[in-house]
């Protein structure tokens, strides 16, 4: 039987962090006060003009590459999650592929907001699973601030720019223990960017609309709910969990997510504080800030969930 396990990782934050103080200092009507309260962001990292989200996905992947200790060449499926691509097409990994200095690696993006790199993971899993493929980098990143609208401080203030990305390769032993992913596409309206490049011109609004309390209610019910699918599904308890990544979209939505599966702060990985919500990016840079910092040891499992627009949710229990 082939399984799929997690060779590598690596990760990518571009430039300084940028603290809710230097926000209020570039113009934004907010507190360091009110956005701690409300969400546990102290800082988050803010790309610059010139900075695509190719760039930071190839660091964080060569990162990866070197964890693992991998060429580029040996890799045979790129799957970029992202909401903020280079260009409408080519995808970002096939210029991450080009950037890596390879071709012929099968290449495309998974766009499912702030749940795309758990479902790439899925995609990823299935392809080495059947046989196809043998070594995939995956990788989740953004250039979110292009989509901000920094007039509006019940957005602006909660996100961030960055990557990461691991190498999944086939193995005779699991692994990847559990998935599951869903959409509820009825819901479109209540986190969206509600527009689209038509005739040369962007019709509609190119900034992100958020309801925030409709989001914060539905990411603790779907997060709490999929995790407790996964763990059934691997014929484990939560207890026996070692590490949980969730979204890292908000500190109190992750709170109640611990309190409703009844783990432990101290199980639960986050990096919020520090990255603020980098969309597809935020899962796989708390999981290599984890590994890196010596939390995440091999063996161990780990429970990595997404949650975002569409609305889409997914959730992938490892052994590490
Ligand atoms: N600074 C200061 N005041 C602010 C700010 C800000 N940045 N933003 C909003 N306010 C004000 C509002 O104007 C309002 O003022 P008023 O009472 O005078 O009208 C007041 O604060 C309360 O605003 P609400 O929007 O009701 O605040 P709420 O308590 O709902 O908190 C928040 C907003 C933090 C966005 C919360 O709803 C939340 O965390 N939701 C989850 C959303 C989320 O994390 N989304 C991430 C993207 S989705 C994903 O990744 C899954």
């Amino acid at each position: 039987m082939i399984f799929s396990r997690i060779a590598g990782v690596g990760s990518c934050l571009p430039g300084a962090p940028v603290t809710n103080d230097d926000l209020v200092q570039r113009g934004v009507d907010t507190s360091d006060e009110w956005v701690t309260e409300r969400t546990g962001i102290k800082s988050r990292y803010l790309a610059d003009d010139h900075c695509r989200t190719s760039d930071l996905a190839l660091e964080a992947s060569q990162k990866a590459l070197e964890s693992a200790k991998m060429a580029a060449e040996e890799i045979d499926l790129i799957i970029v999650a992202t909401t903020t691509p280079d260009y409408i097409f080519p995808s970002t990994a096939c210029f991450l592929q080009a950037r890596l200095g390879v071709k012929g690696a099968m290449a495309f993006d998974v766009q499912a907001v702030c749940s795309g790199f758990v479902y790439a993971l899925i995609v990823a899993e299935k392809f080495i699973r059947s046989g196809s493929h043998k070594k995939a980098l995956v990788v989740g990143a953004e250039t979110f601030s292009r989509i901000l609208d920094w007039k509006d401080r019940g957005t602006c203030v909660l996100f961030g720019d960055g990557a990461g990305a691991v190498v999944l390769e086939a193995s005779d032993k699991p692994g990847i223990l559990a998935a599951a992913a869903y959409a509820d596409g009825s819901q479109a309206a209540v986190l969206s960017v509600p527009g689209a490049v038509h005739g040369g011109k962007v019709v509609g609004d190119p900034f992100l609309r958020m309801d925030g309390q409709a989001v914060f209610k539905f990411a603790v019910h779907a997060l709490s709910e999929i995790a407790v699918e996964c763990c059934a599904q691997a014929g484990i308890q939560m207890q026996d969990v070692d590490w949980l990544i969730p979204h890292q979209a908000n500190l109190r939505i992750i709170n109640s997510i611990g309190k409703k599966l009844k783990i432990g702060t101290d199980k639960i990985i986050i990096t919020v504080d520090r990255h603020g919500n980098t969309s597809a990016a935020s899962v796989p840079l708390a999981l290599d800030a984890a590994v890196r910092d010596g939390r995440i040891r091999r063996g161990q499992k780990v429970l990595l969930e997404g949650v975002g627009g569409g609305f889409t949710w997914g959730a992938v229990l490892l052994e590490f």
